[in-house]
């Protein structure tokens, strides 16, 4: 039997003190009208607060660029109304006893035909590919990788003001800094592409921006994948070593925490070691990690391929608890699980019983 207690032990790092390691996974919601988180986001925000997560990252909300958007009714994270409905939230996860940074966003490449701020605007990439292969959308230029990098740091500063705990910059999943990353959508021939440390320069520059524009001090969390919403077989990072590599400019730059985002925790991320992704990266970079994919989720669930999943065995809490109490990761990020069951954490700790996952639970904020 694997305990709860460093679950539910307290963590810090620098100014954040966070109650326990749970902490809740970015998810796209699409229920702020008018691009404005409204009161029924706070009081979704502030169930899980209540409900004992430790730190909450918001769903990825789109910073101050005309191309960041790619959906409807996302939270931006600019402009005064839409700033003032994530002060209410930041406030009442505070009341509640509760930690939130905001996972700040921009689609790149990815952003549909017609959309908000405004639908003349076409997809950037650092390429103009929307997927390997395929030219469709904007080739940024110079200026406008200086646009973006100055449009997160003045997020994260406004973040800070607003009394957030941290920022979350997503580097994950296909998005705008991956298709930096990703060398299927990064072909440029200046400094921004060329070997996978040379396509982390723009992250990098983002995360120093990010810094200058807050304080020394305040939290920046990564997240990154090696995994693609255009191809879920892609990867950054064939070895260790090229993991290395990957991570030290951006752990340089000054990242605080790493996400290690994985669509099922108990995977190996490299033959001939346990450690996952994140395991590697709290391993490679001596910095925290935290990680995500699959916890409290039922094995029927995980096993059905339809709901986007394929291969591999789902693990119980106790693989979970085994690597958390090994030091393999630091925090241990919750998704779906927590759409189910907005106080996972309590009833976990209580040991009652759970709500299953259903993709209709989707359709209401709750
Ligand atoms: C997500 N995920 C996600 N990830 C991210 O970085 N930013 C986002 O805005 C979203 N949006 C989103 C919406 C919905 C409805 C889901 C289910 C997922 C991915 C999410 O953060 C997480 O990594 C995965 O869901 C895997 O964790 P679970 O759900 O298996 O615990």
């Amino acid at each position: 039997m694997n305990s709860l207690d460093t679950l539910f032990s307290p963590f810090k790092l620098g100014p954040l003190a966070l109650a326990n390691r749970i902490v809740m996974a970015p998810m796209t919601r699409q229920f702020s009208p008018g691009n404005v988180p409204n009161d029924l986001v706070v009081e979704y925000y502030k169930r899980r607060a209540e409900g004992g997560v430790g730190l909450i990252i918001t769903e990825g909300t789109c910073i101050g660029h005309k191309a960041a958007n790619g959906y409807e009714n996302v939270p931006y994270f600019y402009g005064e109304q839409a700033l003032a409905g994530w002060k209410k939230v930041v406030d009442a996860v505070h009341a509640a006893g509760g930690k939130i940074m905001p996972q700040l966003w921009h689609v790149g490449a990815v952003r549909k035909e017609g959309m908000e701020p405004d639908p003349s605007v076409p997809g950037f990439g650092p390429s103009g590919l929307v997927a390997p292969g395929k030219k469709k959308c904007h080739e940024m230029t110079l200026a406008d990788i200086q646009e973006v990098i100055a449009a997160y740091a003045q997020a994260a500063k406004d973040a800070m003001d607003l009394g957030f705990d941290g920022v979350e910059i997503h580097g994950a999943h296909g998005y705008l800094i991956d298709q930096f990353f990703w060398a299927g959508l990064n072909e440029r021939t200046d400094e921004y592409g060329g070997d996978l440390v040379a396509r982390t320069r723009f992250a990098v520059e983002i995360i120093k921006a990010v810094r200058a524009a807050t304080a020394p001090d305040f939290p920046i969390v990564l997240r990154f994948s090696q995994w693609k919403m255009q191809d879920y077989t892609a990867r950054l990072a064939e070895t260790p070593e090229a993991l290395a590599a990957f991570l030290a400019p951006l752990s340089d730059a000054g990242v605080d925490i790493f996400h290690c985002s994985t669509r099922r925790f108990w995977e190996t991320e490299f033959e001939g070691s346990d450690l996952n992704l994140a395991g590697w990266t709290r391993k490679l970079t001596g910095k925290p990690a935290i990680t995500v994919g699959s916890v409290g989720l039922d094995k029927a669930f995980v096993d059905d391929e339809k709901k986007g999943f394929s291969g591999g065995q789902p693990a119980s809490l106790d693989k979970l608890l085994e690597k958390l109490n090994s030091n393999e990761f630091d925090l241990v990020a919750v998704g779906r699980a927590l759409i189910s069951n907005p106080d996972w954490p309590l009833r976990l700790k209580e040991g009652q019983t759970m709500a299953a996952y259903d993709l209709e639970q989707l359709k209401q904020l709750v």
